[in-house]
């Protein structure tokens, strides 16, 4: 037996979000959906159509699962003249749900709930994390350290490397591929450089020891330099350098990656996304550029994958070497500025630097020689290469941070293109995200993501996460 409900033509993925939980509320789940025609993911709920989908529901529908929204993509659902569409706009569907039966629980959605059920708060998301990383016996410390790299992502708006990656990090482990107890070790030293073996650590453990080290350097030298083999994805690159801008420092960083970008002219990837990030401080202002040297980190292609979206052009190429929009038939990453063409060699020469001032200085994996590595972690171990330099700038030309907050507003102040859309600094989007999320409580996640949580609270047995406004 089928039902029809009524969504609008636009769905956010906030709002699919909403949906889940709204009919995980109301109903006991058996089985969800009917494919009729594919359906844009961009739809909305409005409130007047609750009412609809309640009646609907309590009248024959009973649900077991609703899906992630990937699957939900998939679905179909018709450009209908069901009556309870055709009261809508003509853009309007309707989802077939089939089942039998329905039991409400009989629950309302406050005003709350419906702004802020699926927030997470910053301190909820790393509590999950933490929980999460010591269930695989990882140390309090180190689970501390790897979830505050992982919950600073999230708050910065760089979601591919926050709570997305979890996954993979518990699956490393659960493989024993990663130690999640390893504590680095200094190989060899000068007062400027030191060369560190990670010894297979967690990627924020090894990452911040030899930040941490470096600085130290800075502080007696002027300069420290450190170079580690043997470590792990260590997630976003400018999470290093903002350490070493803490204490007045300009910090970069780099670390090689599993090899997914293909060098200009072949098909086949031979380099990583290979981020590089620099952080200066500029009193209270600073620059932080953070970013792949590929034209997008892999995760966001992850994400718009969950999002079910297609990918603009330029960002990856298919096995043929072509450029894809499909994010299911990309292959391979393209350099930052794409194809040949667009400069894209740039971005291939800048990935190859920091394979060499990573893996080949630090003696660990390169290129094709780095496993490859996904969601479900890798039985092989990773030996990344990493790069941590901590500058102290007072040992150069003075009013190092005014002249900064000089050219700061130098380039803010440019005139814009578009008055709406005003000129950034590397970092101020970041900056802008946290506000954000200050400002909305929480950080919006995207339901497939906090489906992953759901089923990693399951399987680790521990406490899910709550939400801001939680049921
Ligand atoms: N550990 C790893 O293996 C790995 C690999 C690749 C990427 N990453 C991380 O993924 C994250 C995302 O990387 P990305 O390359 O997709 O970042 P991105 O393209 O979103 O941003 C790159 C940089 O550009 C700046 N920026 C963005 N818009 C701007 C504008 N209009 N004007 C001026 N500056 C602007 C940002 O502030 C940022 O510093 C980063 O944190 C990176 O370190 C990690």
């Amino acid at each position: 037996m089928y039902s029809p409900i009524f969504l609008s033509s636009h769905i956010f993925d906030n709002d699919l979000c909403t949906f889940n939980r709204f009919l995980q509320k109301h109903f006991d789940f058996k089985f969800v959906v009917k494919k009729v025609k594919e359906i844009n993911l961009k739809m909305s709920i409005f409130t007047k159509t609750k009412t609809s989908i309640i009646k609907e529901f309590k009248s024959n529908v009973k649900i077991v699962k609703i899906y992630g929204i990937k699957n939900l993509c998939s679905y179909k659902a018709i450009s209908s003249n069901h009556p309870l569409g055709s009261k809508k706009a003509s853009s309007s569907i309707i989802l077939l749900f089939y089942g039998n039966g329905i039991q409400s629980r009989g629950r309302k959605m406050s005003t709350c709930e419906n702004q802020k059920q699926e927030l997470v708060s910053v301190n909820e998301s790393r509590r999950f994390m933490i929980d999460c990383f010591k269930a695989f016996n990882v140390p309090q410390n180190h689970a501390e350290q790897q979830a505050d790299l992982l919950v600073a992502a999230d708050y910065r708006g760089h979601f591919s490397h926050g709570l997305n990656r979890l996954e993979f990090y518990l699956n490393d482990l659960s493989k024993k591929s990663t130690d999640g107890a390893a504590v680095p070790k200094i190989l060899k030293e000068s007062p400027a450089t030191a060369w560190v073996d990670g010894c297979n650590g967690l990627g924020a453990v090894v990452g911040n020891f030899c930040m941490d080290l470096a600085i130290k350097k800075a502080q007696t030298v002027g300069v420290g330099w450190v170079c580690a083999k043997n470590s792990n994805h260590y997630g976003m690159a400018g999470w290093y350098p903002m350490r070493a801008m803490k204490e007045g420092f300009v910090g970069i960083s780099m670390t090689n990656t599993s090899p997914l970008m293909a060098p200009t002219r072949a098909k086949e990837a031979a380099l990583g996304t290979n981020p590089i990030a620099v952080g200066v401080p500029a009193g209270d202002d600073h620059f932080l550029l953070d970013m792949a040297t590929t034209a997008v980190a892999l995760g966001k292609i992850e994400i718009q994958r969950r999002k079910g979206e297609n990918i603009p052009e330029g960002w990856a190429q298919n096995n043929e070497g072509t450029s894809t929009v499909d994010p299911e038939a990309a292959c391979c990453l393209m350099p930052l500025g794409g194809a040949e063409l667009n400069s894209g060699y740039k971005g291939y020469g800048l990935g190859s630097v920091v394979d060499i001032l990573t893996g080949v200085m630090a003696g660990a994996n390169f290129s094709t020689k780095i496993r490859k590595w996904n969601a479900l972690g890798c039985n092989e171990k990773a030996d990344l290469g990493q790069m941590f330099v901590a500058i102290n700038p007072n040992c150069f030309a003075p009013n190092f941070e005014t002249n900064m907050c000089d050219l700061n507003s130098r380039l803010r102040n440019c005139e814009p293109i578009d008055p709406k859309m005003p000129v950034l600094l590397a970092g101020d989007k970041e900056e802008d995200n946290m506000k954000a999320v200050d400002k909305a409580g929480g950080i919006k996640y995207l339901p497939d993501q906090l489906k992953t949580c759901k089923e990693l609270a399951q399987r680790l047995n521990v406490r899910p996460l709550a939400f801001v406004c939680g049921k």
